[in-house]
């Protein structure tokens, strides 16, 4: 596992944006597994500016995103749908079809066969990550052991209290969640996690300081990747 520490979050999030924009370059179709949420901003923002500037172009590019909540609509301003639109897609030349996002109003059990059917068949350049407080991966939240496949999920208590700053109150948090399993995860080439916040803290210090993987703490299956790097600012550093 390669670890970077770089000199605050916006250091950490160009230097995964570079990355990325490099699978993009190098992959004349590439596939890319991506995250949402509040770590992910300005690698967005700064995927947006190598299209404007530096003329990237994501024409060619099929995307997959780890998630989407049970129960909003597309246009909920909550949404993963809403967030990548507004934060990435509506703002480079990607073909939207090309952008597959389980959609959470439909029938949950049809939405994760279509979700699981489009993972089997479109193998991962590279996988963007965040991580939870509690070290989740995706929506992979802590159990007593990793699943394998995609799948729906409830979401630990920890994980709607830290989403519930996105939202007017924890009540209005969605319960559910479809999410790409650990083995979806694992069988993408390369991996990035980008670490983000104080409460990360423990999180990152369970995944870059010893070898030990444990269900309970999600992001450390990560250790048995042969591609994955870790990047975050040093003031988290354990
Ligand atoms: C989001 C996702 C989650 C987030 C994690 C961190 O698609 O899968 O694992 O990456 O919850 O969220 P933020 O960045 O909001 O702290």
């Amino acid at each position: 596992m390669k670890k970077i520490a770089t000199l605050d979050h916006y250091a950490a999030s160009l230097l995964v944006a570079e990355s990325i924009a490099d699978v993009v370059r190098t992959e004349k179709n590439a596939c890319l597994g991506l995250a949402t949420g509040g770590s992910m901003e300005l690698v967005y923002a700064n995927l947006v500016e190598f299209f404007e500037k530096d003329g990237v172009s994501f024409g060619r590019v099929t995307t997959v995103n780890l998630d989407e909540y049970i129960g909003l609509p597309p246009s909920h301003l909550q949404s993963y749908r809403h967030y990548m639109n507004s934060h990435f897609f509506d703002l480079v030349d990607i073909d939207k079809a090309n952008t597959c996002i389980p959609p959470g109003m439909e029938a949950p059990e049809a939405a994760l066969a279509a979700f699981q059917k489009f993972l089997g068949s479109h193998p991962r350049d590279f996988q963007l990550l965040g991580v939870g407080a509690n070290g989740h991966i995706g929506f992979n939240e802590p159990g007593a052991f990793f699943e394998a496949n995609a799948h729906i999920v409830t979401l630990d208590e920890c994980t709607r209290k830290d989403n519930s700053r996105f939202f007017g109150s924890i009540d209005e948090v969605p319960r559910q969640a479809i999410t790409m399993g650990i083995g979806d995860i694992m069988k993408a080439s390369k991996i990035m996690l980008l670490v983000r916040g104080d409460n990360k803290k423990e999180a990152l210090r369970e995944l870059i300081s010893h070898d030990r993987v444990d269900p309970r703490v999600p992001c450390t299956v990560l250790k048995l990747h042969s591609d994955v790097t870790v990047v975050y600012p040093e003031k988290l550093a354990p």
